[in-house]
């Protein structure tokens, strides 16, 4: 939900905005603008662009502008459509001051209004640009200052960069909501909504929290409370090498991030091995329920975490959309326990719903990707997945990490509370090692994957089935296509299709079926027959060796054997690569679907 950068420092700030801007347009892609202070005569410059960043660069062609503070955003769009005119950045009345934001200014028209009786004229229909009018209301010689001022008068959630002619050795950066981070360099300084934007220029990061304004000038980062008070915060260091923000020989980072899983899933078990939080184990042996809550994919991952938890480690589990979640009555105690699943660790519903069990008396988890998130800052533990950046708005690197993770966090829950055996532990363990080598040899199938995608890239609608662990890859399955090729398609479990799905079953209806060898096999085997009953096309999931089910299905994609639970890790591979394959055939754009954004930090 939009990007921002800000920089400060010793080069041309333009290339600099533009690399970062690139990096963060899986925020959102509606449209771009920079602000720099012009270094001969210190105006603001403002351009903008509808479009992509890519647009945004070719409108600067040839446009000789240099400075060395300025500001960068990628929107999408909230209030007001994506025009020139709702692009960002705004800038005051007077044209000293210059802001971006990503977020919603929840009084945004009783500030307006405040602001139109002293005469302040608008230009655009955002919420934002009370913003940069409310800086030139309330300035008062010291930007900084006023920082505290108008972060007072704001309500809602924001990440916001500020500049100004007054002042323009200096960029002020406001969180609350939204995520931003101060990019530490040498002779040189960044604000930024996410990492990759800078890992060009630094390794070096503080994140921000809540309520924290940044003071950033080449030289030197302080920050500081809303009341002016003046925080010390330990920097991190971030080990990802810049070649995980490109696409490396690839032509879409979905398609890159897709073939980066045998190595994702391997360091996040290394991962996750190497970095225990025995506490946190300790704690889960009192606990007598356990919530998941999440959104999307990472739903998706937490109702498969909910049958590995319950198997394993003989908790009951209740799995939430955490939108849902937050406004519903909940029944919480100080034995419960709450975990987030959130790749970006930014999304706004699964934040605050945790927020709001935690402060309930909850103990809270969260599993997230991104080093530094505010959900791994706000939680009482931390897991990770290890992928490094996921660009690609679909998540998928991240699914199986997450998968890995939730897995290995069952076992280690069941090892402590007596549950499972360290043998059986170990076993599965051992299989689950095996697991990036299955990956590859899956990946390996993408010719074929890519004739069947090309056989069936003009169906209408798709219905995905599995059962039991598999049922949430189907779901998985399904949404992965809609999202990237804005195909219709619904996932099922298998077992329900009778009492209702069965009747949009015709012979232009494919039905994808994720039926690996494992205790369900016969009953979905049932099912599939089913759907060939009513002609249906059935494309199966299935397990090498498995010759049965070539008889009963039109298309086959075969994944290697493992162990039961294990299944999902690799049933979902061939259902990204198929999406991925019927999106690109239909030449949509995979890495930046419409209407979509990588990071929802609006509810
Ligand atoms: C789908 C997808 C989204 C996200 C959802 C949650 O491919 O990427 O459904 O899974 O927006 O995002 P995170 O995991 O960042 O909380």
């Amino acid at each position: 939900m939009c990007g921002i950068i800000g920089y400060v420092g010793k080069r041309n700030a333009v290339p600099v905005l533009l690399y970062g801007l690139q990096r963060l347009e899986y925020r959102g892609y509606d449209s771009a603008g920079i602000a720099v202070i012009e270094k001969t005569d210190r105006k603001i410059i403002v351009e903008k662009q509808v479009g992509k960043i890519k647009d945004l660069q070719e409108h600067l062609w040839n446009k000789k502008i240099e400075g060395h503070t300025a500001l960068g955003h990628t929107r999408w769009a909230t209030h007001g459509a994506p025009t020139i005119e709702n692009a960002h950045p705004h800038t005051s009345q007077k044209g000293t001051i210059s802001i971006v934001h990503n977020g919603i200014i929840e009084n945004y028209l009783e500030l307006k209004k405040e602001l139109l009786d002293k005469g302040y004229r608008f230009k655009s229909e955002t919420d934002t640009e009370v913003i940069a009018h409310l800086f030139e209301d309330l300035y008062t010689g010291d930007l900084l200052e006023t920082a505290f001022k108008v972060a007072k008068k704001l309500r809602g959630a924001y990440a916001v960069g500020v500049i100004s002619t007054y002042e323009p050795d200096r960029i002020i950066g406001i969180k609350k909501g939204s995520p931003l981070i101060v990019g530490l360099g040498k002779d040189e300084n960044f604000i930024a909504s996410d990492i990759p934007a800078v890992l060009e220029y630094t390794k070096d990061f503080i994140a921000l929290d809540d309520g924290e304004i940044a003071l950033v000038k080449t030289d030197s980062v302080e920050i500081f409370n809303i009341n002016g008070k003046k925080i010390e915060k330990k920097p991190f260091h971030v080990t990802w090498d810049v070649s995980v923000a490109e696409k490396a020989g690839y032509k879409h980072f979905m398609q890159k991030e897709i073939h980066e899983q045998p190595r994702t899933i391997g360091d996040t078990i290394t991962g996750f091995s190497s970095s225990k939080d025995d506490q946190l184990f300790c704690m889960l042996k009192d606990v007598d329920r356990l919530y998941i809550i999440a959104c999307g994919t990472s739903y998706h991952a937490g109702l498969i975490g909910k049958f590995w938890i319950e198997r394993f480690a003989k908790i009951p589990v209740e799995v939430d959309y955490a939108s849902e979640y937050r406004y519903r009555d909940r029944i919480i105690n100080e034995n419960s326990v709450v975990m987030g699943i959130s790749q970006s660790g930014e999304t706004a519903d699964t934040r605050f719903a945790l927020l709001d069990a935690k402060k309930e008396g909850a103990k809270t988890i969260s599993l997230v990707n991104v080093v530094g998130s505010s959900l791994s800052r706000e939680t009482d533990y931390v897991l990770y997945t290890y992928c490094g950046p996921e660009i690609g708005v679909a998540a998928t690197k991240t699914f199986t990490a997450q998968l890995v993770s939730l897995l290995l966090f069952a076992l280690e829950a069941g090892v402590k509370k007596g549950t499972i055996s360290f043998r059986d532990y170990e076993y599965i363990y051992n299989q689950l090692i095996h697991i990036p080598s299955k990956v590859e040899d899956i990946l390996g199938k993408d010719d074929q994957v890519k004739e069947i995608a090309h056989r069936y890239m003009n169906a209408s609608d798709f219905l995905f089935l599995g059962r039991n662990i598999n049922y949430p890859i189907a779901l998985e399955g399904a949404l992965k296509l809609k999202e990237i090729s804005y195909i219709h398609a619904e996932g099922y479990p298998a077992g329900e299709m009778k009492h209702g799905p069965i009747a949009l079953i015709d012979e232009k209806m494919p039905v994808v079926c994720v039926a690996p060898k494992d205790r369900f096999y016969e009953k979905i085997f049932s099912n599939i027959q089913e759907v060939k009953a009513r002609k249906g096309k059935v494309l199966s999931v299935a397990t090498e060796g498995d010759s049965q089910i070539k008889q009963i299905s039109d298309e086959v994609i075969y994944i290697s054997q493992t162990i039961d639970p294990l299944y999902p890790i690799l049933t979902v591979i061939p259902l990204q690569m198929l999406s991925y394959h019927i999106a690109t055939l239909l030449g949509k754009d995979v890495d930046q679907p419409r209407n979509l954004a990588k990071t929802v930090t609006v509810e």
